[in-house]
């Protein structure tokens, strides 16, 4: 399906669904949780993973409310570019953030280019699974960054993304079903209160979309929940009994 002007309505409509009003305040409400499992699981993963970031020239791609802005200013970072389709995600980075070193665009990551920009690390966190060309995008990340530089991101776990429907609505299930885990392409996902397109990718399609174009693989972890970040132990089990988040460091070579 293609909107309008012809571009495939599975590389907009995720922008279109963080930028419905309903869909962000439940997003936001979801990530305030002290259980949310970007805060108990994700989050300590890819902390390990980012390096240093004192007078680091940092890319944020999927930026969303600018958060790790924050971070990066905490940090000593030098400067911080986030990127993000959503305009009420980048208006409330842009409120938020407060640091005149941060800088924002709006963009589809299918397009992103950098231009003549280039940064010494590039963070994403939970928005790669949105984007239909993984490969393109990640030849413009490389061009972006200096040799040595990272590149450190987080998706939802293909264990995750295998268990919504595909296309043709094969795997509908109402129970934790791993369906057609080996079929890519998008899946159907159900999710605060509305449906969005995801890219499912074997785990084996992200390690390789990342080998292939100059990055060196360097960590990868499938954020194994740690029981001393819950408050109690029937949500340490249920999320310890399926891997939510695939979290991967690489470096340009
Ligand atoms: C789950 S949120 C994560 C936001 C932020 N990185 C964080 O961890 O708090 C995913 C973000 O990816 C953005 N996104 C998804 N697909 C995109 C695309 N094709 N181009 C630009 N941004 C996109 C959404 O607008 C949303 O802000």
């Amino acid at each position: 399906m293609l909107t309008p002007e012809g571009i495939p309505i599975m590389t907009t409509e995720p922008i279109a669904f963080y930028d419905d009003p309903d869909v962000l305040t439940r997003y936001l409400e979801a990530r305030g949780r002290r259980d949310d499992g970007n805060r108990v699981i994700e989050e300590p993963h890819i902390r390990v993973m980012i390096p240093d970031m004192r007078r680091k020239r940092v890319l944020d791609l999927g930026c969303g409310d600018g958060r790790f802005a924050r971070t990066a200013a905490r940090e000593g970072a030098a400067s911080f570019h986030g990127v993000d389709g959503s305009e009420a995600m980048l208006a409330r980075a842009r409120a938020g953030s407060g640091w005149a070193a941060a800088t924002w665009e709006c963009r589809n990551l299918e397009s992103w280019e950098a231009g003549d920009s280039v940064y010494d690390l590039v963070v994403s966190r939970m928005a790669l699974h949105y984007v239909v060309g993984l490969d393109r995008l990640l030849r413009a990340v490389r061009r972006a960054l200096i040799e040595g530089g990272s590149l450190v991101f987080s998706v939802e776990h293909p264990m995750v993304t295998c268990h919504y429907p595909t296309d043709s609505g094969e795997g509908a299930a109402d129970r934790w079903t791993v369906m057609d885990y080996f079929s890519k392409g998008p899946r159907r996902c159900h999710w605060l209160g509305a449906d969005v397109w995801k890219q499912h990718r074997p785990l084996a399609d992200y390690v390789g979309a990342v080998l292939a174009d100059g990055f060196q693989l360097v960590s990868l972890s499938e954020g194994e929940p740690d029981s001393s970040s819950f408050g109690d132990t029937a949500s340490y089990r249920s999320r310890k009994s399926i891997p939510a988040y695939l979290i991967v460091r690489a470096l340009a070579v």
